[in-house]
């Protein structure tokens, strides 16, 4: 039997280090090993768009089947993805998108309506009344540009309710904490804060905490991940007020990757469904999520006790090839 992969993915991935971005890999991981055929190549941009230019060139050189790729951001990375597609390699945009439409297919959240239903949503919260301070994502990173213009949509249909302020965070918790500690004093009439993702939600939350102990700002953010230290449990925790799901797309995209590979029907846009989490179905979907992790855990155990039955079968037809010879 050869060991030549039937094909080999390449998963571009803008920044490799937080915990959204791990879980969309072990999803990916996950549906994969259905598929020992398919090798990954991973390489991790660690939020640096030309890094991620040259990692992409690097795949194309040493020839990859499909692209996956995550985009830093959407114009620096627009012409490797492009020169990709015209070469004919299938490109597959997960969560964030280039500026153009040549790609294969693309598998993420609706961005502009995560931000609309967030404004819907706090809208309703304020009663039609009070004012929001947003903290936004890496400028020039589509959903950053998309859950903005989604949000500032949805909070135009309220005159109540006014957007005070907006500083960038950058996705990133430490930003997100030194910016809104910067402008909190001049700010401190805010109802909510709007961040883009948890993370900066959690850095805004720990800069409230200090300059204003008593303030009862509400503070809204989005991925709503399981796990220890992120937003499902922030929400459960009354950390945060809410937070809209945003699912990784890990599962799906390799999912569309074997589809594409293998000549199968495919959709070119797989829009992952969103929802508010707040207190009132946070136990709820923390109870789902816990039974999906148990049950995997289940099925690995599984594949692992298959492994090494085949393994001592393999080893007995060699013990018994060794008998029927001598
Ligand atoms: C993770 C992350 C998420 C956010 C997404 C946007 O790197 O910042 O928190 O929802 O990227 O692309």
């Amino acid at each position: 039997k050869n060991d030549e992969p039937e094909y080999t993915i390449g998963f571009s991935q803008c920044i490799g280090s937080d915990e959204w971005r791990r879980t969309m890999l072990d999803e990916m991981k996950r549906e994969l090993s259905f598929y020992p055929g398919v090798k990954l190549l991973y390489e991790d941009a660690e939020g640096n768009s030309k890094k991620q230019i040259g990692q992409v060139k690097e795949m194309l050189r040493k020839k990859i089947d499909l692209l996956i790729i995550s985009p830093n951001e959407a114009r620096p990375l627009t012409p490797v993805v492009e020169e990709a597609f015209n070469r004919g390699i299938p490109v597959i945009i997960i969560d964030r998108k280039i500026s153009s439409n040549l790609y294969t297919s693309y598998v993420g959240g609706n961005n502009f309506e995560i931000g609309r239903i967030a404004a819907e949503y706090i809208a309703g919260k304020l009663n039609g009344k009070g004012k929001i301070l947003e903290v936004m994502g890496l400028p020039g990173s589509s959903p950053a540009i998309e859950r903005q213009r989604g949000f500032n949509e949805g909070i135009s249909k309220y005159p109540g309710v006014h957007i005070a302020k907006q500083v960038y965070g950058n996705w990133l918790k430490r930003e997100a904490e030194k910016e809104v500690a910067k402008v909190i004093s001049a700010y401190q009439d805010i109802d909510v804060v709007f961040a883009h993702n948890d993370q900066m939600a959690l850095g805004s939350y720990q800069a409230l905490k200090r300059s204003l102990p008593a303030s009862k700002i509400k503070i809204v953010g989005v991925d709503a991940l399981p796990g220890a230290s992120n937003g499902l449990r922030y929400v459960s925790d009354g950390i945060l007020y809410a937070s809209m799901l945003y699912p990784t797309g890990g599962k799906e995209a390799i999912r569309t990757a074997l589809a594409i590979l293998n000549h199968m029907p495919f959709d070119k846009e797989n829009i992952l469904k969103t929802l508010v989490v707040d207190s009132s179905n946070v136990q709820l979907m923390k109870l789902q999520s816990d039974k999906i992790n148990s049950q995997q855990i289940d099925i690995e155990r599984q594949q692992e006790m298959l492994e090494e039955q085949r393994k001592i079968y393999h080893n007995q037809q060699i013990f018994l090839n060794i008998l029927v010879v001598s």
